[in-house]
């Protein structure tokens, strides 16, 4: 096993890049052409680690040109099912190829028995389920040879089993391995209001030492919740929280994720750099409260159907 207090002080060690965008294929040929002043991308892991093709090659360029980071949605690093062995040496085979700066994931699992969701679920967040990635983590970076950093998920649904709040959960979980964090601020903010929590009270108790990236993103608001959907700007509210978040951070590297309705390289680019913005200021508490437009919202499929239908009697520590 790696020795968790080096694997820590490789994280306090790793670069702040400033602010970046996620890498999208809409983009690739303005990238490749235009080399916008960009001061890192993040690429999604699943999109590029089993690609000899054009997209292998297009992180390549890319990665000769900016800082490069890895974010996997296929870890699971939260399942039941064994590590898929096959997907850790190839997700390390890729960052040492690019040289990523770190590699991410989410605390979360994405199936069981075989059965991939496609979806980021939640855990049940208690001592066994502690204990069960604590081990996986230790294993991810034996393989990987370098910190796993995990982000704090969206998520829609929470467990009468859980008895340890996520950011004590997530501080616990970087004590015990060393691993970094990633600050999604839109996530706090989508969780909090979906489960009822004080998103100040969250940010109050997140180890914010243990950070090393933090995530913007745009959200849709359901009326009765809100759903992680990348597709529109990040809203007031959540710049507040990041306001908020930011400097606790130390200046962690920032980036912007757009999944749908992707607009153009320029018009994404400068929605992270209104980042700048919110670097100083006064918080303002008006601002995390203000009324949202609902938007019906249809094509996303909806998580709890998966949790409610697929998975309940087959999950060992959620049981
Ligand atoms: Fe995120």
């Amino acid at each position: 096993m790696l020795d968790v207090a080096n694997i820590a002080s490789k994280v306090s060690a790793l670069p702040k890049l400033g602010l970046g965008v996620g890498l999208r294929n809409e983009h690739f040929n303005h990238i490749l052409s235009e080399k916008p002043k960009v001061d890192w991308f993040e690429a999604i892991s699943e999109n590029f680690m089993d690609s000899g093709g054009r997209p292998g090659w297009v992180i390549r360029q890319i990665a000769e040109h900016y800082p490069v980071v890895l974010h996997g949605v296929s870890m699971s690093i939260g399942s039941t099912d064994p590590i898929n062995e096959t997907y850790l040496h190839r997700l390390k085979l890729l960052a040492d190829d690019v040289q990523a700066q770190w590699v991410s994931d989410h605390l979360c699992w994405t199936g069981v028995l075989s059965v991939n969701s496609h979806d980021l679920l939640p855990l049940p967040l208690n001592q066994e389920t502690l204990d069960h990635v604590i081990a996986r983590v230790h294993h991810v970076q034996e393989v990987l040879k370098r910190p796993l950093i995990l982000e704090n998920p969206s998520t829609y649904a929470s467990f009468q089993n859980s008895d340890i709040p996520e950011p004590q959960f997530l501080r616990a979980l970087s004590d015990a391995t060393g691993c970094g964090l990633l600050l999604d601020v839109n996530n706090v903010y989508v969780s909090c209001f979906n489960d009822g929590i004080d998103p100040l009270s969250y940010l109050e108790a997140f180890p914010f030492d243990r950070v090393v990236q933090m995530h913007l993103a745009g959200h849709t608001n359901c009326g009765s919740y809100l759903l992680d959907t990348h597709d529109k700007p990040v809203t007031r509210a959540v710049w507040e929280l990041f306001r908020l978040a930011w400097q606790s951070t130390n200046c962690a590297s920032t980036l912007l994720e757009w999944d749908g309705d992707v607009p153009d390289f320029r018009d994404l680019h400068l929605e992270v750099l209104k980042a700048r913005e919110f670097m100083q200021g006064e918080f303002d508490a008006r601002q995390l409260h203000q009324q949202q437009s609902v938007e019906p919202h249809s094509g996303v499929s909806n998580p709890l159907d998966f949790i409610v239908h697929e998975v309940r009697g087959h999950s060992r520590i959620g049981s």
